[in-house]
Formats: structure tokens, C-alpha cells, sequence
């Protein structure tokens, strides 16, 4: 498919690097990597590292995207970070990752209004959706990723839609889970085109058509080619592979590669 769409790649770095840490990574990143307009790099670091990173940061280089956040603006929610506390560090937020619906028992109304609050905040959400490995064993994947997209969508006016990205991530494939094993690029294209139909269908076709969708699930260097090259797939959310900055670099200029060969 050719479109004007840009690949989003993503390091979701998860509960690691302390800010000294991940102020290092960035460091050995920056003097590596050549940004290219068609190409967003993006960095996802724990809460603690966003403010070192954003002073850090070259925003025309990378740019940080928080891994979470709470749906209201302020208020009395104790151990919790507001998209308004941190808006002025970041231009993205992960909403409703696997391991915040299955570990932190999020509902789909809680993020339905975290989706509405990123958006409220000025911030885009990068909407995570993807069937557990008993939902696809029951043959249920359809109806889960119909269910989290429309639940995590409730809020978002069609004015608003063209703020989302969406990243598919079958909960079966992240590193992180036992027995993990890679989606295959067809289930994934399956995947995203029912995504597109159904924007479709609450939008419009335009609008189906524009939305970005990434993949994400055990990617590394040797494979990111491949899932890049998936028809409707926009980028990458890449979690353990991300820790290396090698590797990360290394996925990123495949990026490049895949992009200019469209
Ligand atoms: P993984 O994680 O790349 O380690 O599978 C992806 C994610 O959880 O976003």
C-alpha cells in the first residue's frame, strides 16, 4: 500500500533505566542516528527520566513519549501522574498496554478516559490493543480487537480520531510472557485491516485509511524488516529489543531503509 502514512518506531523501555541510565542511552543514540522527516523515532522511559530526557532531548531528533498516565487533570489519586503534570515533557502516551490491562487490572472505561484525557492534554495516545493467547485459542481475536478498539475509542470525536495512533500487540507475542512466540506478518495484516474496518465504520473511509497502526510483540533487528513491510503496518512498539541502543539504532535505520524503498 502507498501512503503518505509516517513509520513510528517506539522504544517502550518498561520499568528500567534509572534517569542516569537512560540519560546515557540517549546520549549514545543522539550521536548515532540521523533523523529523516519520514521516520519518527520515539522514546517511551519510565516516569522518573522524562523530565532529565526532555531537557535532553532533540525534539527534530526524537521525541519521548510517557508510558502511561491518569485520566484526570489533577486530584487526590496517590502514587499517580496526571497527562497535565507531564505534558510539557512528552508528545506521546502509551494508553492501555497489555501489562496495564492484565498486571493493573485497566478496564476499557478506564481507557476510554485515559485515550480522552491524552487528547484533552494535547498529547497523542497510542492506543494498545491485542488478544490474549485464550482469546485466539477460542477464536475470539475479531471480537477482542473489535471490543478494545471501540471501548478504547468511545470518546474520540471524529474532529479528534486523526490524534490516535493504534499499536496491535497480541498479548501472546510480548517478550515478556511465557512462551512467547512472534505473530505472523499474515494474521497481522488481517489484524490491521480489521482495525481500518472498523474505523471505517465509526468514521469514515479517509479516516480509515490515514490512521497509523503499529505492530508490536518480541520485534528485534533481525525481524523488524519483515513486520515493516506488513501492508497497513505503520511502525513498531518495541519493548525488550529497545534496552540495547545499538539494537534500537540499528532497528531505526532499517526504518529508514523500508521507508525509501515504498
Ligand atoms: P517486546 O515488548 O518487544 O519485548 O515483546 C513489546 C511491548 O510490550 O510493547
Amino acid at each position: 500500500m502507498d501512503n503518505n502514512r509516517k513509520t513510528y518506531i517506539i522504544a517502550n523501555w518498561k520499568m528500567n533505566f534509572t534517569p542516569g541510565e537512560a540519560s546515557l542511552y540517549l546520549n549514545k543514540l543522539a550521536n548515532r542516528y540521523q533523523p529523516v522527516r519520514k521516520v519518527q523515532a520515539i522514546l517511551a522511559p519510565g516516569m522518573v527520566s522524562l523530565q532529565t530526557l526532555s531537557l535532553q532531548i532533540n525534539r527534530r531528533q526524537f521525541k519521548l513519549a510517557a508510558q502511561n498516565c491518569h485520566w484526570q487533570d489533577y486530584g487526590s489519586y496517590t502514587g499517580e501522574v496526571s497527562p497535565t503534570q507531564i505534558r510539557s515533557f512528552v508528545d506521546y502516551v502509551i494508553i492501555g498496554h497489555s501489562e496495564r490491562r492484565y498486571v493493573f487490572n485497566e478496564t476499557d472505561k478506564i481507557i476510554a478516559q485515559k485515550v480522552a484525557a491524552a487528547i484533552r492534554n494535547g498529547l497523542t495516545p497510542i492506543l494498545c490493543i491485542g488478544e490474549t493467547e485464550l482469546e485466539r485459542r477460542d477464536g475470539e481475536t475479531k471480537a477482542a480487537i473489535y471490543d478494545q478498539l471501540a471501548a478504547g475509542l468511545s470518546q474520540v470525536s471524529a474532529e479528534d480520531i486523526d490524534k490516535v495512533i493504534i499499536a496491535y500487540e497480541p498479548v501472546w507475542a510480548i517478550s515478556s510472557n511465557k512462551g512467547a512466540k512472534p505473530a505472523s506478518p499474515l494474521d497481522i495484516e488481517e489484524v490491521q485491516k480489521l482495525i481500518r474496518k472498523h474505523i471505517a465504520r465509526r468514521y469514515d473511509a479517509q479516516t480509515a485509511e490515514n490512521i497509523s497502526i503499529l505492530y508490536g510483540g518480541s520485534v528485534n533487528k533481525d525481524t523488524a524488516a519483515g513486520y515493516l513491510s506488513i501492508d497497513g503496518i505503520d511502525g513498531l512498539l518495541i519493548g525488550n529489543a529497545s534496552l540495547i541502543a545499538d539494537q534500537f539504532c540499528a532497528i531505526l535505520e532499517i526504518a529508514k531503509g523500508v521507508k525509501n524503498e515504498r
